[in-house]
């Protein structure tokens, strides 16, 4: 029954049960962060990522920490609103980015809806922080990172020693 009906009346509630791939990133991609998180597990310091937008790669990888007992704390660093204006044109006028790219998609979130799906997912160790990164003081994470993802623009970053 339920079939025919989403058959019928295709809508988006449909992906709340049919199965669908929900990731950014390629399996071969999330395979090479997973590599990354292996070859830094012996380093100290925390999982740095700049970009973390609704969590779903964070999820991935977390379970997988869990999985082969990885114990660091996972800082993650969002506006929550998307591409700032000032990013995007620079992305796009002097970088030569894509325009149509999902610039804004990202803006329908909110830092509350990233904690709630970590807390509801048993993830304690991701910690969020809302800020511009190009605005943001890395020193005040303290240690160094052990690994680091970075999925925005930082071309406005002054050069800062940790
Ligand atoms: C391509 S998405 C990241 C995808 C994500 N890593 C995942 O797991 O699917 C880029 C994210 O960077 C964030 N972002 C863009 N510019 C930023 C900035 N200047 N400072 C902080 N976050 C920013 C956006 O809000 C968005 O959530």
């Amino acid at each position: 029954m339920l079939y025919h009906l989403t058959y019928m009346f295709p809508t988006p509630l449909n992906r709340t049960w049919m199965p669908h791939y929900s990731y950014m990133f390629t399996p071969a991609q999330l395979a090479f962060l997973v590599s990354c998180l292996a070859q830094t597990s012996s380093l100290p310091g925390p999982i740095l990522e700049v970009g973390c937008a609704r969590g779903h790669t964070k999820l991935h990888l977390n379970q997988h920490m869990d999985a082969c007992g990885l114990e660091k704390p996972y800082i993650c660093l969002d506006t929550f609103s998307a591409f700032t204006e000032r990013d995007i044109r620079y992305e796009v006028h002097d970088r030569k980015k894509d325009p149509r790219f999902t610039w804004h998609g990202f803006g329908n979130n909110d830092q509350r809806w990233f904690d709630r799906a970590m807390e509801r997912n048993g993830v304690h160790r991701v910690r969020s922080i809302q800020t511009d990164v190009n605005e943001f003081y890395f020193s005040g994470i303290g240690t160094f990172p052990s690994a680091c993802w970075m999925w925005t623009c930082i071309s406005r970053r002054k050069v800062e020693s940790w």
